[in-house]
């Protein structure tokens, strides 16, 4: 049985984010050692990558997916709850054939999306190089790279944003428009609202600490996994490898709304989810799929997010919450990309 609800009013959960459209192959470890690319990657593409993307079209059957971090998510949370246009999607894309599949699947998936349109770029893409049960991406964000505040200031979207009562960016939104990013979580603190982002890749704590920093003390509920979280450690310059130790330091950071004391959740792959709060840390197990189950691993983190969301707007318990998340990506693991098939199974 499904959780499918009706009862979540339409755009209730916001979220900003980079829109690509993901062209994802399977290809020979020597193509990752050409491009200098290790076999779990997130990176953005340098001029020196930019031929992988025709390469995977002309030589490898690629495959295009929608992609883009939030907006998979936010797909994600659409199909568990069953019910459309609970969750708004702003991003920049191009005037191109790519936005238009982008929109197609936002659409199918129940998504509202208000994309800004750059005339002059092409739509975002981003290279899934999967190699046996690794991915490795490379990003082109091209027009999602000009993604602008004014954007978010005209009359209707500002009373989108206004108007949601749970608020979600990615840490990979941080290379594009910080002040985005800041004013959704001064809206979310300002109206007591919550505000969740995710830490992404590690090169976002490596070389965008400080934005992240800055939106930090708005931060409510952060997601990450192992390395992502190992890196913002050692951004910290943390003395611990230590994941419980590692996540209670961050919810011991800073923050703007004492009140409601910041949660890291994160995710070790078929290991257990950690829950961290001030006093606690709570494991949640994590169905184990065979290697043979899995199509591949590219959007897990995303659709664990996804799932999540899908309860936590419901005003679920984090147990809750959780239990869907690991449900969500043990699901879209067994499908190509962050994609589905079929009606949701969750039972709560
Ligand atoms: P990608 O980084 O692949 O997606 P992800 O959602 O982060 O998934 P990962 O495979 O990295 O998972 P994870 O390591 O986060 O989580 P974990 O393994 O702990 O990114 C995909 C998308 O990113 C693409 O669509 C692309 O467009 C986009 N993107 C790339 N660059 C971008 C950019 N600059 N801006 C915007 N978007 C960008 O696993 C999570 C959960 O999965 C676990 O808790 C568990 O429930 C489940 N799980 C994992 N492994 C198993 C297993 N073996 N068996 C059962 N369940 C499992």
């Amino acid at each position: 049985m499904s959780t499918s609800s009706n009862n979540v009013r339409e755009g209730i959960l916001v979220g900003c984010g980079n829109p690509l459209l993901d062209i994802s192959a399977n290809v020979p470890m020597n193509f990752l050692d050409r491009y200098q690319m290790k076999e779990d990657d997130a990176i953005l593409a340098e001029d020196r990558h930019m031929p992988i993307y025709r390469e995977l079209v002309d030589g490898y059957q690629a495959e295009f997916l929608a992609g883009g971090s939030v907006q998979n998510s936010l797909r994600i949370a659409q199909w568990i709850l069953g019910q459309p246009r609970v969750a708004v999607f702003f991003g920049c894309v191009g005037e191109d054939d790519y936005a238009q599949r982008l929109k197609e699947k936002a659409a199918a998936a129940g998504l509202d999306v208000h994309y800004q349109v750059n005339r002059g770029q092409p739509t975002g893409t981003c290279a899934v190089l999967i190699t046996g049960t690794h991915r490795s991406l490379c990003a082109n964000l091209a027009a999602a790279n000009h993604f602008t505040i004014d954007h978010l200031e005209q009359p209707a979207n500002k009373a989108l944003v206004d108007n949601a009562k749970y608020y979600y960016i990615s840490g990979f939104f941080l290379t594009v428009n910080p002040p985005s990013i800041m004013h959704v979580a001064e809206t979310a603190h300002a109206k007591q609202r919550p505000f969740l982002m995710n830490l992404s890749a590690p090169f976002i704590s490596q070389f965008f600490m400080a934005p992240l920093m800055a939106a930090m003390p708005y931060v409510d509920i952060i997601f990450g996994n192992e390395a992502e979280a190992h890196a913002f450690a050692t951004g910290q310059g943390w003395p611990t490898d230590d994941l419980r130790e590692i996540g209670k330091r961050i919810v011991g950071l800073e923050k703007l709304n004492p009140s409601r004391p910041r949660i890291a959740i994160l995710t070790q792959g078929c290991d257990p989810v950690l829950l961290i709060q001030k006093d606690s840390v709570e494991e949640f197990p994590v169905t184990r799929l065979a290697v043979h189950e899995i199509v591949d691993t590219n959007g897990a983190g995303d659709a664990f997010v996804g799932g999540f969301l899908s309860q936590f707007v419901q005003g679920k318990s984090l147990d809750v919450c959780i239990r869907c998340g690991n449900y969500a990506a043990g699901h879209i693991i067994q499908n190509p990309g962050c994609t589905y098939s079929g009606s949701p199974q969750f039972v709560e």
